[in-house]
């Protein structure tokens, strides 16, 4: 399996922080925020990985992660968004990357203390189709958030008023080659955005989405408050733990 992390995007609800920087390089406790996907990723087992970034501090990353050896990596592929189309419009740009294999994709922004390789090893070993991972959060109305029949997900609601369930969609995602076909089926969506519900909800509708629930706390660090949470919870505990 092959592994994209998405960091574009403008990262404004971080201003003036993201003036002249990008959000996945801004601090999170001890290390830059990009280093955490990218470690999340190895540690599932993933070795041939692209980065997608955007915005006018691109360079920035080639700066510091270079060829990834630091991380023991031979080599890392980047790729560029223009504007902020959205998290799937940043994903359909990884197509030519993926080919036909199957991705494991985590949004830049995405911290976690523990790993996914027992979601990742389930995905393998299902036919077809996507998993996401699912965590239970008090504040769910920020997220993707799933409607649950018995064990099954019927839909995901994005960022409701009111949320049909205690659980947000991480931002975890494992797809067959099949997702860069329906990325091309999106219309943007109120915020303007090609949204990555819709993808999960493509996949919902052809019964062919899966879920975990992840180990572990997770948290985003997008926000000034989500920022500070991921410092001090990293602070706590550790990320990307194995154990
Ligand atoms: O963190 C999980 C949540 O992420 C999910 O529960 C939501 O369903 C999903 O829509 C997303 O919500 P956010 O509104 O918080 O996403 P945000 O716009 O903050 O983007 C998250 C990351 O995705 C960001 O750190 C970089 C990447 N991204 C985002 C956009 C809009 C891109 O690479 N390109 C983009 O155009």
């Amino acid at each position: 399996m092959k592994g994209i992390i998405l960091a574009g995007g403008l990262g404004t609800r971080l201003l003036p922080l993201t003036k002249i920087t990008n959000k996945h390089l801004l601090p999170v406790h001890k290390e830059p925020m990009i280093y955490y996907p990218l470690k999340s990723l190895i540690n599932a087992g993933i070795r041939d990985i692209l980065l997608v970034t955007g915005g006018n501090h691109a360079g920035d990353f080639l700066k510091l992660l270079g060829n990834g050896s630091e991380f023991g990596l031979e080599h890392i592929n980047y790729t560029y968004q223009e504007g902020e189309g959205g998290i799937a419009e940043a994903l359909g740009l990884a197509e030519y990357f993926a080919g036909n294999d199957r991705i494991c994709v985590m949004l830049g922004d995405n911290i976690i203390e523990k790993n996914f390789v027992q979601a990742a090893q389930d995905f393998i070993k299902q036919p077809s189709g996507a998993k996401i991972l699912l965590k239970k959060v008090p504040d769910p109305e920020r997220f993707g958030v799933p409607i649950l029949d018995g064990d099954k997900v019927v839909k995901i609601e994005e960022k409701p008023s009111l949320p049909r369930s205690p659980y947000a969609v991480t931002g975890i995602y494992m797809y067959d080659h099949t997702v860069f076909d329906i990325i091309k089926t999106l219309k943007p969506s109120h915020r303007g955005e090609l949204e990555i519900t819709d993808v999960n909800n493509a996949y919902i509708d052809k019964g062919e989405l899966t879920w975990n629930v992840l180990e572990g706390w997770w948290t985003d660090a997008g926000t000034f408050e989500s920022l500070l949470k991921a410092s001090n919870l990293v602070a706590q505990t550790g990320a990307n733990r194995m154990d």
